[in-house]
């Protein structure tokens, strides 16, 4: 049996880099009955850089909305707001003693963060990855599907549950990082050497799950495309290669046979045909976004239970902690 854990942080719009790197690989690991699935909205980890707490609250629910409207199917996974169980800022202290500073200090998501922190960075954002792996390892996660950029996150986790084992016997179960190589890093649409982000301060290039028909055309319109016109999948041809991809995912058709269907054809065939496949497959998300959102006691619920189903599991684990570590009477 595998056990599965991946987050998202409700700091801004998820968009379809967040669905195609994640949220599609969670999808197929739903299919298979014997997988025990975890999908927390990571709100303690938003908070690592500043955020407006109106907005914050807004953004947690919009989140979890959208995990279930993609089809995050709440009878076959938990789905759970990380705040709701204390025991991940716990097991973070109890990690916080015994990580070398030598190991965060390597961290390189933290250097690209910090750097873009105007008004300093915090011991928050440093301490991020120790956050990250008590969520992973409270619950026994073998598989943490996510996006390329948190690799070296989850091999962090790997070393703090073996070097835990090794001081303290056997604890925790060191996870795999899941990766889909085609999906791991998707660009922008404006920009092919950049990844597409939900801290963007330029959306354009960003196509976000709850943008309108409008907007996704006019996006899709205004992508950068590489030099010649031809249409395939190729390492000089960066743009085009990563609208690819997009297209690939949201249509269900292979690279090759897009490749096939625009031989010959020009970019602006292809962008508009790009943009109503998009249209397409967000629009019953947004359907479902809308009516989840419009009578909240469905989302509370499945968010309830997934709080009670987490504090469950993770209270055995650190029942486990303490006794080993020596903490309490
Ligand atoms: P974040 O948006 O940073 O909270 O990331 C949430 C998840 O989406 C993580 O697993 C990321 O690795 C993944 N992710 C974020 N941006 C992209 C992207 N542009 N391409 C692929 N995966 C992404
Ligand atoms: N750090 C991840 C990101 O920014 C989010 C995250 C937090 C996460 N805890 C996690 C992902 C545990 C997987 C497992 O994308």
């Amino acid at each position: 049996m595998k056990t599965i854990f991946s987050g998202i942080q409700p700091s801004g719009n998820l968009h379809i880099g967040n669905y195609i790197g994640t949220i599609s690989q969670w999808m197929k690991l739903q299919q298979e009955s014997s997988n025990e699935l975890i999908f927390c909205i990571v709100d303690l980890h938003a908070i690592t850089v500043p955020q407006d707490p109106k907005m914050l609250r807004q953004k947690i629910v919009e989140v979890a909305a959208l995990y279930v409207a993609s089809g995050i199917d709440p009878k076959k996974s938990n789905i759970f707001v990380q705040s709701e169980n204390s025991d991940h800022t716990y097991l973070t202290w109890i990690f916080d003693c015994m990580i070398p500073m030598g190991w965060m200090n390597r961290m390189t998501q933290f250097k690209d963060k910090s750097a873009k922190q105007a008004e300093g960075t915090t011991v928050g954002l440093f301490n991020y990855p120790a956050l990250m792996a008590a969520d992973i390892l409270l619950y026994d996660t073998t598989h943490v599907p996510v996006g390329e950029d948190q690799r070296q996150h989850i091999e962090l986790t790997r070393d703090i549950a073996e070097k835990f084992n090794k001081i303290y016997g056997e604890t925790f179960v060191p996870p795999e990082p899941m990766i889909d190589k085609q999906a791991a890093r998707m660009m922008s649409l404006q920009n092919p050497t950049s990844k597409m982000s939900k801290s963007d301060k330029d959306q354009t290039g960003t196509i976000n799950l709850l943008d309108s028909a409008g907007e996704i055309r006019k996006k899709i319109q205004r992508a950068v495309t590489d030099s010649g016109s031809e249409i395939v999948y190729r390492e000089d041809k960066p743009a085009v290669s990563n609208l690819l991809i997009i297209y690939s995912k949201v249509s269900g058709k292979s690279v090759s046979e897009i490749e096939s269907q625009y031989q010959g054809k020009g970019y602006g065939d292809f962008k508009k045909d790009l943009a109503e496949a998009m249209v397409e497959f967000l629009t019953p998300i947004q359907k479902r976004y809308n009516e989840l959102m419009k009578n909240k006691d469905e989302l509370s619920k499945i968010l309830d239970a997934g709080a009670e189903f987490a504090r469950h599991k993770s209270s055995k684990k650190i029942e486990m902690v303490k006794k080993v570590v020596g903490l309490g009477r």
